[in-house]
């Protein structure tokens, strides 16, 4: 698997391949997560985790099942969905590598989409499809009479929303009733490294049923476990709301720096985008100073890189090494 951020080389100084927001987190947070009790396992139910997460969404709690992370999640959905007699696996095509990956270890059957048009074309009933909402890598977006089409056919449609408190433009669509939806708020809230996410169950049917036996005991560590329950408190929304006002400003600035550079750039509703340099990128010499960005090969995107929004003393580290 090839994954952005942090590699076992040495902390990186300006790491433009990381989704992660790279605002300074409130202090709150960080004093919550140190007060995590880590002496003691936490509750096996999450019930009073389930309960707020429940509230906020507007669903019963015995339709949110806490994760060890989104990745943990997509094994244990694909693994389930295999249970449940799927065989056929569609994902986004460039899009998060772990779903194919999930489905390939199972023994499913992966097909890959390039666009919607194309994905109701070929798609069959007995199907699971992930839809990554906005895109990683492209920040792309779909509308709600897209994603209600594709809900309509497939046996299971799963709604990756690891991106949507990042979203910097338009609204998110609407989630169809019977599809799932990820949420791996981590990233929004610059704690990549607690392994922690949720997924919010269209109903309480066999298929949740069977995620529940599927899951390990106490998947969610106490600090996993304290960073969600953080995530709908006011302070924090509103921290949120000004991270993405600030990437929005970033962002505008490194387009303007990249496109002086010559770089070609893709459209996106997220802090990240992919890009094609002018020239192909020396990654090694990049990352002797410190710097990274996300290589697209393994995309399907020789050439290309995505690359997240860095306040403007990133920005300019980084013009100063392509350009010298
Ligand atoms: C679209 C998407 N979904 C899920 C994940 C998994 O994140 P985590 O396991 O940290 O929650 C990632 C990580 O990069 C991602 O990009």
């Amino acid at each position: 698997m090839t994954h952005g951020g942090s590699d076992s080389g040495p902390t990186l100084l300006h790491d433009f391949s990381t989704n992660a927001n790279p605002l300074p987190v409130p202090a709150s947070l960080s004093t919550a997560l140190q007060a995590a009790d880590r002496c003691r396992y936490p509750d096996p139910h999450y019930l009073a985790l389930r309960e707020q997460l429940g509230l906020a969404h507007g669903v019963p709690p015995g339709r949110i099942l806490p994760a060890s992370g989104g990745a943990e999640a997509i094994r244990r959905l694909s693994l389930a969905a295999l249970l449940q007699g799927l065989r056929e696996v569609w994902v986004p095509s460039p899009g998060f590598g772990d779903y194919a990956a999930a489905a390939q270890a199972l023994g499913l059957r992966v097909r890959c989409y390039a666009n919607v048009t194309q994905l109701l074309q070929e798609l069959g009933s007995e199907t699971m499809v992930w839809i990554c909402e906005p895109c990683n890598p492209t920040g792309e977006s779909l509308a709600s009479a897209q994603i209600a089409a594709v809900a309509a056919r497939a046996a299971l449609t799963v709604l990756d929303r690891a991106y949507e408190p990042l979203r910097l433009a338009g609204m998110a669509p609407a989630l169809p009733s019977n599809c799932w939806a990820l949420h791996c708020p981590n990233k929004a809230l610059g704690h990549t490294g607690v392994r922690a996410a949720y997924l919010i169950a269209p109903d309480e049917g066999a298929l949740t049923q069977s995620m529940r036996q599927l899951a390990a005991s106490w998947v969610l560590s106490a600090e996993g476990q304290v960073l969600l329950m953080q995530l709908h408190r006011p302070e924090i929304q509103a921290w949120l709301a000004e991270s993405r006002a600030q990437l929005r400003r970033w962002s505008v600035q490194q387009r303007e720096m990249l496109a002086r550079l010559s770089w070609q750039q893709r459209e996106s509703c997220t802090p990240f985008w992919l890009a094609r340099p002018a020239a192909p990128l020396d990654h090694e010499a990049l990352r002797a100073h410190g710097i990274k960005l996300r290589d697209a090969s393994s995309f399907g995107l020789p050439g290309w890189v995505r690359v997240a929004t860095l306040p403007p003393q990133s920005q300019l580290a980084l013009k100063k090494v392509i350009t010298q």
